[in-house]
């Protein structure tokens, strides 16, 4: 369970979010959509707990990210925008690198922790290649292996579908719905493609110049009437003639 209450956020002078609220219960995919500027990326720092809140809360199983960072970041594993792997580290050693920062692992523990991961993501066998090696859409995957091998209750999607061809962002989605129903986490999505969002969503945000201006199911924000909604959609089916 993950809730956003009353957020506010300013860079300087400059507020970019404004008495943000939302929840995704457990097991719940709620996609946060909105254009650019919009918010997605400083909401999703200030969950993660990479920036101090203004003034709000956000709740990781009911343990607030503003009083007990340490142990709210302990609920969520995050996947990066573009993996973020650690260049010089091999697929096995970039799946284990939080894990170890946390506790001693035998080489025993770590080998099967990584096969285990690797499987569940469809990458069996690559523990041994270095991200270079990778494809974009490998690179994803191991990314989503090394936050599900901290366990996490909730796991934070950062643009999850960007930089890939349609048909690879298409096995991602299935990837995270594939996950959700596996581990029951709760997932929290940063989005700007519609379709995945659609695909995804149980729920769907859209944050729009700092602010909620939706939050509904996907049939709800097919059938909304919301300004940036609506110019949103229109943008991703001109791209998509
Ligand atoms: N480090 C920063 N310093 C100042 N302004 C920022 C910073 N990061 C983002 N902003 C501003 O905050 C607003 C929201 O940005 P961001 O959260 O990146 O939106 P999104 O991810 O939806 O594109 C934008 O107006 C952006 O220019
Ligand atoms: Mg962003």
């Amino acid at each position: 369970m993950l809730t956003v209450e009353r957020l506010n956020q300013t860079y300087g002078p400059k507020q970019v979010l404004f008495d943000v609220d939302m929840a995704a219960g457990e097991g719940e995919i709620l996609v946060v959509m909105g254009g650019s500027g919009g918010g997605k990326t400083t909401l999703l720092k200030c969950i993660s707990g990479l920036v101090p809140i203004k003034s709000g809360d956000v709740l990781a199983e009911g343990v607030s990210v503003r009083t007990s960072p340490v142990e709210a970041r302990a609920k969520m594993g995050m996947v990066f925008q573009y993996a973020a792997l650690f260049d010089y580290l091999n697929v096995h050693d970039n799946i284990l690198f939080g894990l170890r920062r946390r506790r001693k692992l035998s080489a025993k523990e770590g080998d099967r922790i990584v096969s285990e991961q690797l499987e569940s993501v469809g990458l069996e066998g690559t523990g041994n290649l270095m991200p270079s090696e990778l494809s974009g859409g490998m690179k994803k995957r191991v990314g989503l292996a090394r936050a599900l091998a901290m366990e996490p209750k909730i796991l934070l999607y950062d643009e999850p579908t960007s930089g890939l061809d349609p048909v690879t962002a298409f096995a991602i989605d299935g990837l995270i719905k594939e996950t959700r129903d596996r581990t029951k986490a709760t997932s929290f999505v940063v989005s700007h493609d519609v379709n995945s969002a659609l695909r995804l969503a149980d729920r769907i945000a859209f944050l729009h110049k700092g602010k909620v201006v939706f939050f509904g199911s996907p049939q709800e924000f097919r059938t909304s009437k919301v300004e940036p909604i609506l110019e949103l959609v229109q943008k991703a089916s001109a791209v998509a003639l």
